[in-house]
């Protein structure tokens, strides 16, 4: 059977980060910096376990990671010796995301803690069976279940790292934990099996989590697990083992990172921030890649020579969310520039049917995080069936990264705010690099054109400046329109991304239902929709569709939605057609999408936040997708 059985685990969906320390220092602020550090990851509720004088304690909160900091605040000289403990920061779409279900979870005598990132599939089973046991349930969650499991074992072998290592043998399903057990001082076992978790070495200490930037602060030094890898930490010892109990050399790896700062450097919202950080991340994108018009393009990253480039049939790029977005925009230009055919699949779609990529295909994982768990999969199947493998990432060092033959680092710097903007122009300059570096090699381009576009993208940065120079319009329309319910964005062609992606954009952070169009499309069904309490918005950018999207304009009008345009064009015209326009400087239109898509990250920005919401958390959604 092709297909594999896709189990979802009952009504429990989580996904989180973890943290963990074993060593010398206090360790209450270690744990409560690392999760603040994962707050990406998930922010439905926090909790920690911690040793102290050799009893674990346990403090969780629902809510944001600030609740639990305020709940641990008057306890922190009482917690002060500690210096051994787990943290866990949760995400989950169904079950109640309260202090129950909230991590650490423990075993029925409370003596076996865990923190756990990813799903264990087969937990309804085991649960049951672990009832049977004798064993006392408190929450919903499939976490708790790995408790016992790892609690019934450790009775048996009387040895934590084998109990984890038994343990793990009964589960299916996708995990990164962390295990303290009161009996065993001093002592953290982890481990992982599609789930991203690496152990930093200090002196006399190690530090576990699911990402960097949770122990940046303390060590460059560090071991990236492998799937059923089992690493035993105390504080002057490190012991990793494969599931058949074989110890291993632990592959030690300098991170190539700074501590990462979290700084709002004067702007309200990290969003706002990443906005204005555009025009300089296309500028150190640009340099050295693009050297002059006339030099061909230095792209070293890539790894396809010409013979292999012939021989490819197709491209696949697989992606999900705001990379997806990109995605489109990447397979326009690659087919126009390289005359290859292009498909572009939801990762999770592309996983669950029989695909047909190869060896003449080429297979494309775009992702800001590297982490995504589906994205990762798709990835991982091509590959296996022996596509050559291009990754285009905000994380060399991610589990994605780690598949690549060809990686390109969009190199964006860490991007804090759940709604991705500078890693999707990070990810768009990276395709125009790498479809223009194709073309160069297979003469696919004319050079004119060629020319043109590499002088059209150094200019870029200034044309993005002038963008946010002008903000003060863009604040204003949001105001106007802040209060509407529904929203309708439409374009053709290239920038029918751009639509999709300013939609995607005011959805995320403003819940207002707003949605992308085709503006073909538009009368063959969406069009019932509208009237005077719709706000149109046209992506008209100068070229083969522009008069096409303007008599769909005029369509949309003729029914009395509210118009806005986005256009780079000083066409009297308009005037009359739009109630509101937003003009943008004048560019190529095959590089428009590059800088349309600022006034819309503008424009979702500014309603969200003339409404008041949380923009750089906003609800029910994680900026690192690590569950299928
Ligand atoms: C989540 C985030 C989105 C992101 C998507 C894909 O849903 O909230 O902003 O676009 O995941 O993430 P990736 O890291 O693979 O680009």
């Amino acid at each position: 059977m092709f297909l594999k059985a896709r189990i979802l685990i009952g009504e429990i969906y989580i996904m989180c980060g973890i943290v963990g320390y074993v060593g010398k220092k206090s360790v209450v602020d270690i744990l409560l910096n690392g999760l603040t550090k994962l707050e990406y990851r998930g922010y439905d509720s926090a909790g920690i376990a911690v040793s102290v004088d050799n009893k674990i304690e346990m403090y969780k909160e629902e809510g944001k990671l600030q609740n639990l900091k305020n709940l641990v605040e008057p306890k922190k000289d009482y917690l002060k010796s500690s210096t051994m403990g787990i943290g866990h920061i949760r995400w989950a779409t169904h079950g109640a995301p309260n202090t129950i279900n909230a991590h650490p979870h423990s075993c029925t005598c409370g003596k076996l803690v865990i923190v756990h990132n990813g799903i264990i599939e087969n937990f309804k089973e085991l649960r049951e069976e672990l009832k049977n046991d004798g064993c006392v349930f408190r929450s919903e969650t499939d976490t708790e279940t790995l408790a016992h499991l790892i609690a019934r074992e450790y009775g048996k072998v009387n040895n934590l790292t084998d109990a984890v290592r038994l343990a793990t043998k009964q589960i299916n399903g996708a995990y990164a934990i962390c295990v303290m057990h009161q009996d065993v001082p001093n002592t953290i076992v982890a481990t992982k099996r599609n789930a991203p978790l690496l152990v930093g070495i200090g002196q006399n200490e190690y530090y576990v989590a699911s990402d960097v930037p949770a122990i940046i602060d303390y060590t460059k030094t560090a071991v990236y697990l492998d799937d059923n890898q089992i690493v035993t930490l105390t504080p002057d010892s490190m012991k990793l083992i494969n599931s058949f109990s074989v110890e291993l050399q632990p592959h030690i790896e300098t991170l190539p990172w700074e501590s990462v700062s979290l700084s709002k450097m004067g702007f309200k919202h990290f969003m706002l921030k990443e906005i204005h950080e555009q025009p300089s991340i296309i500028r150190n994108l640009l340099s050295g890649k693009i050297i002059a018009d006339n030099q061909p393009i230095k792209l070293d990253e890539v790894k396809l020579d010409l013979d292999t480039i012939k021989k490819l049939d197709r491209i696949q790029i697989v992606a999900c969310g705001t990379s997806l977005h990109a995605a489109m925009i990447g397979k326009y230009i690659l087919e126009d520039f390289c005359g290859i055919s292009v498909d572009v699949e939801p990762s999770s779609e592309f996983i669950y049917r029989k695909t047909t990529t190869n060896d003449k295909t080429l297979v494309i994982g775009v992702s800001q995080s590297g982490e995504t768990a589906d994205t990762i999969t798709a990835v991982k199947q091509s590959k296996k069936q022996g596509s050559h493998i291009l990754i285009i990432t905000n994380r060399p060092d991610s589990t994605m990264a780690r598949e690549a033959n060809s990686l390109i680092p969009v190199n964006a710097g860490i991007e804090v705010s759940v709604a991705a903007t500078k890693s999707y122009m990070a990810q768009l300059i990276s395709f125009y690099l790498l479809a223009l570096h194709i073309a160069e090699i297979k003469g696919s381009i004319e050079s004119a054109k060629l020319m043109a576009l590499k002088h059209g993208l150094i200019t870029l940065p200034e044309k993005a400046e002038e963008i946010l120079d002008h903000k003060k319009l863009i604040q204003e329309i949001a105001k106007k329109y802040a209060n509407f319910k529904n929203f309708v964005f439409v374009a053709r062609g290239l920038n029918y991304a751009t639509a999709l992606e300013g939609a995607l954009k005011l959805k995320e952070i403003s819940y207002i239902n707003a949605t992308g169009y085709p503006a073909g499309e538009l009368k063959h069904g969406p069009i019932a929709m509208l009237d005077e309490s719709m706000p149109v918005l046209s992506i008209m950018m100068k070229g083969m569709v522009y008069d096409k999207i303007l008599s769909n304009s005029e369509e949309a009008k003729a029914r009395d939605a509210r118009m806005i345009a986005l256009t780079n064009s000083d066409d009297e015209k308009l005037n009359d057609l739009f109630e509101d326009i937003i003009r943008i400087p004048d560019v190529d239109e095959y590089l428009s999408p590059i800088i349309a898509i600022i006034p819309l990250q503008l424009l979702a920005y500014y309603i969200a936040e003339f409404l008041g919401k949380d923009v750089d958390q906003p609800r029910n959604l994680a900026k690192s997708v690590t569950v299928e």
